[in-house]
């Protein structure tokens, strides 16, 4: 975040905050299109961070919405119903019946399991909807569906009267930075598409692959991103029966256009060791690949001075020992009331954290909108009447 506009929210919201710039988010979508080979459309992963779904609407192709609630927020913004990709391990099927019962057409489904699979057969010839389908490949895990399973299916294809079962979608992890592994699940997509089709003259019209493509938190975790998705798009572009093909991102697409501020409320030296408690915390602040808060994530210090930096432990609002946010973070004479500007946390850090932990109200949510103009999309929420045994009473 530029100077300027740290000094602007922080004058006109309260801390901990959630700035997330709505320039920063388009520029890096069309930078991942520029990085890809052409005609690749993307599917942004709203788990990611559900607040930035509106500016994302008319840059990505579609959104991967896993769960009722992230479908209310997709509809609440106007994601076009085309667009939706409706996902996820847990299809509760009332929720599914009630997509179907609208009437108006949703994208695609995918089916993670035979049960899966059957609950939309069930629900596409209830309502005589035909439904796109994509089938959920397994990684080895509880995700997806073996590949016996998905033989299968696809082998009795032709009994499935409401049912166009599109192609294959896959996901096999997070924050992978190996091109070597990426190039290796490419070849074996690649392989299991050559095999549909030999076996079964399937023809997989669509790949949504999920490939955990990484964002970087830490200056020590720095890496080539150019060279990776050089890397990436060769490996598609090698591929010997290339469908349409459609990734599924969520850390790569929203990380770089958030930041978190937070204000220090005191200071002290404990033990030869100094402290800067923030109205922050675990509870809101979320890295992926912390350890132990020895890592120095990419930072500010707001206002800036002058002096030699010190290291001082950055600790939340919680009242756990584990409440540390980073260990030995070198700060130049930080003061109470000074804040600290953690950056690249658009991606999941927002809704991730242990968050009604200690009754602490939720951090307020601002957009830095295209001209300027910062919009409040959440004020600070408290949290009290949640964990209350008079809530709902
Ligand atoms: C099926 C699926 N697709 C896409 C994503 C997004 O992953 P990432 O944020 O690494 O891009 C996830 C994340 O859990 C996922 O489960």
């Amino acid at each position: 975040m530029t100077r300027d506009n740290i000094i602007k929210a922080l004058d006109k919201f309260p801390t901990p905050l959630y700035v997330f710039e709505a320039e920063k988010l388009t520029d890096r979508v069309d930078y991942l299109k520029k990085s890809l080979p052409s005609g690749v459309s993307l599917c942004y992963a709203v788990k990611a961070n559900t607040f930035v779904v509106k500016e994302l609407i008319g840059h990505v192709d579609r959104f991967e919405i896993c769960s009722p609630g992230e479908a209310y927020i997709c509809d609440a913004q106007a994601v076009p119903r085309a667009e939706m990709v409706i996902s996820g391990v847990y299809k509760d099927p009332h929720f599914i019946e009630e997509l179907f019962a609208k009437g108006e057409k949703v994208g695609h489904f995918t089916a993670e399991s035979k049960e899966q699979f059957e609950l939309i057969r069930f629900l596409s010839e209830k309502y005589k909807i035909k439904t796109k389908l994509l089938l959920r490949l397994s990684s080895g895990n509880q995700f997806g569906m073996d590949n016996s399973v998905l033989c299968e299916i696809i082998k009795n294809r032709s009994e499935y009267e409401y049912l166009d079962i599109c192609g294959v979608q896959y996901f096999s992890g997070t924050q992978k930075t190996s091109i070597k592994k990426l190039r290796r699940e490419i070849r074996q997509l690649d392989n299991l598409i050559t095999k549909l089709r030999s076996d079964f003259d399937y023809d997989c019209r669509e790949l949504e692959i999920g490939p955990g493509f990484p964002a970087c938190y830490f200056p020590e975790d720095e890496f080539d991103e150019d060279e990776l998705l050089r890397g990436f798009s060769e490996a598609l572009n090698e591929m010997e029966n290339r469908p349409k093909i459609s990734l599924e991102l969520g850390r790569s697409i929203a990380a770089s256009c958030g930041s978190f501020l937070t204000r220090i409320v005191d200071k002290k030296t404990n033990c030869c060791e100094n402290y800067a408690i923030v109205d922050g915390g675990i509870h809101q602040l979320v890295y992926f690949g912390q350890m132990m808060a020895m890592k120095k994530p990419y930072h500010s210090l707001y206002p800036e001075r002058q002096g030699e930096p010190t290291p001082y432990n950055i600790c939340g609002a919680l009242c756990t020992t584990a409440d540390i946010l980073v260990k030995q973070l070198p700060l130049i004479c930080p003061e109470i009331g000074d804040a600290i500007i953690f950056e690249n946390t658009g991606a999941y850090s927002v809704t991730e954290g242990i968050s009604l932990f200690l009754s602490r109200d939720l951090p307020t949510v601002v957009i830095l909108e295209k001209d300027g103009k910062f919009t409040c999309v959440r004020e600070a929420m408290p949290t009290h009447p949640i964990n209350n045994s008079n809530y709902g009473g």
